[in-house]
C-alpha cells in the first residue's frame, strides 16, 4: 500500500541492549536463524515502504555487515543519546519531499504489516501530527505508559522509569511504532530536552510537544499486541522465538505438511516443504532448505541449507548440511551428510555413515560405518561396511573415484588419489593404494595361515579318582610339563589306560621326577636324542605296566 507514497521508514537500532547482557548488538540476536531486525525489514519491504533508514550506533560495523544485503540506508548515531536523538540524526537523511515518517524500533521486529497499515489509516484519517501505536496489556511491565485526557485524547507517553505509581497502573502502553507528519518533525525535533532519569532525548516526548501545541495526536490500539512488543531481555527473546516458531509452523501445516509435535519442531523462515511430508518431533530445519513432497523426516534430525527431492526418507538422528538428496533417497539412522554431498535417485546411506563433498550416483548403497569424502561413486555400486576413503594426507585432500556397479568389500581403506574401475571388486580388509582396473579383483592383505593352536579346555577341577579321559589328560600333562599335540592325545590316553594307569592319581603317582629323568636318560641312550613329550608319556605307560607286575 505504501509503494506510491512519499514515506520514509526510520528503524531505530543504535542501542546496545544493556538488558540482554550481551557482547552482541541487540538487533543482531537471532530469531530462528535470522537477526531479529531482518524480520522488520522484510515486513517493510512487503508492505512496500520505498525508503528505509536504519539508525545504527553500537558496533555499527557489525550491524551493517550483517544486513548488507538489505536495501536500506544506514545512518550512524554516535553517541547514542536516546531514541529522540536517534530520530534527530536520521531526520537529516530523510529526503525533503517526504511527507510521512514511519518510526519503528529495531527491537520490536515482529510487528505485522497489517497493523502498520491500520496505524497509517488512523494517521491519515485524523490528519495527525503524530499517530502512535498502543496496546492494552494485562501488565504494562517496563513499557512506556500512554496518558490520555478525560475525552480520550493522548497527552503524553511516560517511561516506566519516570512514572509515578498511579501512571504505572495504566494498562495502555506504547509499542514504539509511530507515524509522524514530516513537517511537524522538522519543526519540533529541536525541542526535545533530556529531562528524565536516563538524561536522554526521548522520542516519545514529541507527543507532549504536539499535544501542547494543540496539534492532533492520534492513536491506534493494536489487537495483535503480542507480536508488537519490544525485545529487551533474553526472556523476551525466547517469547519472540516461540511466536515466530508458531507462525511458521502454522503456515507449513496450512500448506499440507504434518508436524507431529509443532512445539518441538523448529523450522526457519526460508525453509519450504512440500505437501504430505511428515515431520516427527524434535527436528531442526534451517537456512535455505527445500524439502519435497511425501518426505518422511524422523525424530531428532537437523537439516540445513539442503535440497531434498520428493519421497526422501531421513531416519532418526541424522544431520544433513549443504547437501542434495534425489528422489527416494534413504539416509540414517545416525547419518552425517556434510556440505557437498550429492545423493542421486534411490541412493542409500545407512547408520554411522559420513559423506562429505561426494557424489553417490543412482542406487549406490553405503549402509554401515563408512566415510566417503571427496569421492565419486558410480551408479549401482555397493560400498561395504567400514569402508573409508583416506582422502587427506595431512596437507591436501585427494579424490577417490569408483566406477559403476563395483563392489567394495567390508573394512576397505581406499588411499586417495585412487580409482576403482567399473564392475571391479575389492576384497574385504584391503588397503587399496593402486588403481583397480575395471572388472578386476583388487585385494591387498596378508595371506591367511592356519597354525596349530594350543588346546584350551575349560578348567574343571580334576580329582585323583577321575578316570583318565581326553577331557582331563591335556590339563594333567600340561601340569607335568608334558604338553602334547592334540592329535596324539587319544592314542596316549588309550595306551595309559591299557597299561593300568586308569585314573589321574595313578598317572601322577608314576610320573615322579625320578621316573621322568630315568625315561629321558634311557631314551637318549637308545636313540641318541631327547624324546618328545609324547614319547615320554608313552614310555611312562610302559614303565607303569612293568611296575605293576
Ligand atoms: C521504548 C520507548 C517506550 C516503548 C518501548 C516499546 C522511548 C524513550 N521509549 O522503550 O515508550 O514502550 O520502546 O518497546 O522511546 N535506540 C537508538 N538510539 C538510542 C537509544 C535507543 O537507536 O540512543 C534504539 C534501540 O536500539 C531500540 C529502540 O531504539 O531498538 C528502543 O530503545 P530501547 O532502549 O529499547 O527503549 P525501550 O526502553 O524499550
Ligand atoms: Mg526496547
Amino acid at each position: 500500500m505504501f509503494h506510491e507514497m512519499k514515506v520514509t521508514a526510520v528503524v531505530l537500532a543504535a542501542g546496545q541492549g544493556t538488558r540482554m547482557k550481551s557482547a552482541r548488538p541487540k538487533v543482531l540476536h537471532e530469531i530462528l536463524g535470522r537477526p531479529m531486525v531482518a524480520y522488520l525489514l522484510d515486513t517493510l519491504k512487503e508492505i512496500g515502504i520505498p525508503d528505509i533508514l536504519l539508525v545504527v550506533g553500537y558496533q555499527f560495523e557489525k550491524v551493517q555487515a550483517a544486513l548488507k544485503d538489505y536495501p536500506v540506508r544506514f545512518v550512524v548515531q554516535e553517541p547514542q543519546s536516546g531514541t529522540g536523538h536517534a530520530l534527530q540524526v536520521a531526520m537529516a537523511a530523510v529526503p525533503p519531499g517526504v511527507k510521512e515518517v514511519l518510526v519503528l524500533c529495531g527491537d520490536a521486529p515482529l510487528i505485522s504489516g497489517e497493523s502498520l497499515e491500520k496505524l497509517y489509516q488512523a494517521h491519515a484519517k485524523a490528519r495527525a501530527a503524530v499517530t502512535i501505536q498502543t496496546a492494552i496489556l494485562p501488565d504494562g511491565l517496563h513499557y512506556g505508559r500512554v496518558v490520555r485526557d478525560e475525552k480520550g485524547g493522548v497527552l503524553e507517553v511516560v517511561q516506566s522509569r519516570d512514572a509515578a505509581p498511579e501512571i504505572l497502573k495504566i494498562p495502555e502502553i506504547n509499542t514504539g511504532a509511530y507515524f509522524f507528519d514530516a513537517t511537524f518533525l522538522r519543526e519540533s525535533l529541536g525541542e526535545l530536552q533530556p529531562n528524565n532519569v536516563q538524561r536522554e532525548l526521548y522520542l516519545t516526548d514529541l507527543i507532549k510537544v504536539a499535544a501542547g501545541r494543540g496539534q492532533t495526536v492520534a492513536a491506534a490500539v493494536a489487537e495483535d499486541w503480542e507480536t508488537a512488543l519490544g525485545i529487551n531481555s533474553r526472556q523476551e527473546l525466547a517469547r519472540a522465538i516461540r511466536q515466530v516458531q508458531r507462525q511458521i509452523n502454522d503456515r507449513q501445516m496450512s500448506h499440507g505438511v504434518t508436524l507431529m509435535d509443532p512445539e518441538s519442531t523448529y523450522i526457519e523462515p526460508l525453509v519450504t516443504i512440500g505437501k504430505d511430508t511428515v515431520i516427527y518431533p524434535d527436528c531442526y530445519l534451517q537456512g535455505r532448505t527445500e524439502i519435497g513432497e511425501n518426505c518422511l523426516i524422523e525424530p531428532q534430525v537437523k537439516i540445513a541449507d539442503s535440497f531434498l527431492a520428493a519421497g526422501v526418507h531421513v531416519r532418526m538422528c541424522s544431520v544433513i548440511t549443504g547437501s542434495r538428496l534425489g528422489p527416494g533417497v534413504i539416509v540414517g539412522p545416525f547419518a552425517h551428510l556434510r556440505p557437498g554431498s550429492d545423493l542421486r535417485q534411490g541412493a542409500r546411506v545407512g547408520n554411522f555413515v559420513e559423506v562429505k563433498k561426494s557424489v553417490l550416483h543412482e542406487g549406490v548403497k553405503a549402509n554401515h560405518l563408512t566415510y566417503l569424502g571427496d569421492a565419486e561413486v558410480g551408479a549401482g555400486t555397493n560400498v561395504g561396511a567400514g569402508t573409508i576413503t583416506c582422502n587427506y594426507d595431512g596437507v591436501k585432500k585427494h579424490p577417490t573415484v569408483i566406477g559403476e556397479r563395483a563392489f567394495i568389500g567390508s573394512n576397505v581403506a581406499l588411499v586417495a588419489p585412487v580409482t576403482v574401475g567399473a564392475g571391479a571388486y575389492v576384497g574385504a580388509g584391503s588397503t587399496i593404494t593402486k588403481d583397480v582396473p575395471p572388472g578386476k579383483l583388487g585385494i591387498s592383505r596378508a595371506r591367511q595361515v592356519n597354525l596349530v593352536r594350543r588346546q584350551l579346555t575349560a578348567r574343571k577341577e580334576v580329582k585323583g579318582e577321575d578316570r583318565l579321559s581326553l577331557e582331563n589328560l591335556p590339563g594333567v600333562l600340561q601340569g607335568l610339563g608334558l604338553g602334547c599335540e592334540a592329535g596324539d592325545l587319544e592314542e596316549l590316553c588309550r595306551l595309559l589306560v591299557g597299561c593300568g594307569v586308569q585314573n589321574v592319581a595313578a598317572l601322577l603317582k608314576v610320573a615322579t621326577p625320578e621316573n621322568l629323568a630315568l625315561i629321558k636318560d634311557m631314551y637318549r641312550h637308545a636313540e641318541g636324542k631327547d624324546p618328545s613329550n609324547c614319547e615320554v608319556v608313552a614310555n611312562l605307560a610302559h614303565l607303569a605296566k612293568g611296575l605293576m607286575k
